[in-house]
């Protein structure tokens, strides 16, 4: 039996030994307390609060305009829904760059008005000293490098990152200081395979990918792109589990026939 089946609740702790295991970790994102609900019936490892809430939620081009206040109501709705897996909250763009202090201010109201199990922020040596600072309160926290969607005016683009040899040079000095800091774990987003592949070899803690092959400790998707909800998002790295956008249409459109055909609601669905 695998770790993660034996354990009743998911900690930083029991990811790490999955790693020394070998055993792979699944993680996948949620905004509300219905979808963790759902979630929570599976034996998925890390629900992630991601700030592509911004996106699939809110409507928004980028994930640069969703608020501490918006981050902390979808976390607590999801922490509500969930018994067994590890709930991390993505800290949003402007509240821990360039200020340690107002990091962890911003980082102790995630923990405590979500319950959620640690934070997750973007960046490496730039923002080493909020990390620094905000696990010093005990607060665990995961990092995110390679495409980090909160600097995409920096980028200009959401194509493959660290091709270049500076720039995976740069990579894998930040994922060993994110490691040396005290990260408990690392998103790897959108790099080539076989550098993913060299940081997860060089660094203790495990590495969550998104568009980084197979050789990451884990994998993260988000939910409503992987559930077909959103139609417009189609990376190579995406592999869609369902089409639920024709699906709840479809369901829409018999409800209005129904309603337009005086079929619902019929004798046994009225007092
Ligand atoms: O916000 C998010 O959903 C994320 C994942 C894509 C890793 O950061």
């Amino acid at each position: 039996m695998s770790v993660h089946q034996q354990i009743k609740r998911v900690t930083t702790h029991v990811l790490q030994e999955m790693k020394l295991r070998g055993d792979k970790i699944a993680m996948i994102t949620a905004y509300d307390y219905s979808i963790a609900r759902i979630l929570d019936s599976t034996e998925i490892d890390v629900v992630l609060v991601g700030d592509s809430a911004s996106n699939v939620m809110a409507g928004f081009e980028t994930t640069l305009p969703i608020t501490l206040d918006q981050m902390i109501y979808h976390g607590a709705s999801v922490v509500r829904g969930i018994s067994r897996a590890l709930v991390i909250v993505d800290m949003p763009f402007g509240t821990y760059q360039g200020n340690s202090k107002e990091a962890l201010q911003s980082a102790i109201r995630i923990m405590k008005e979500t319950g959620a199990g640690g934070v997750k922020l973007e960046g490496g040596a730039e923002i080493a000293e909020s990390v620094e600072r905000i696990l010093s309160a005990g607060i665990p926290v995961m990092g995110h490098l390679g495409l980090t969607p909160q600097s995409i005016h920096k980028f200009g683009t959401y194509v493959v990152r660290a091709k270049e040899e500076a720039e995976a040079e740069k990579l894998l000095h930040d994922a060993k200081l994110l490691d040396e800091t005290g990260c408990f774990a690392i998103v790897l987003e959108k790099i080539p395979a076989a550098l993913a592949g060299q940081v997860t070899a060089s660094i203790r803690i495990p590495t969550i990918g998104i568009g980084a092959g197979s050789q990451c400790d884990g994998q993260v998707l988000v939910l409503h792109d992987m559930l077909g909800i959103t139609q417009d998002f189609s990376p190579r790295f995406l592999r869609r589990y369902h089409n639920l956008f024709e699906e709840i249409k479809g369901a829409v459109a018999g409800y209005i026939t129904d309603v337009k055909d005086m079929d619902f609601p019929n004798e046994k669905e009225q007092y």
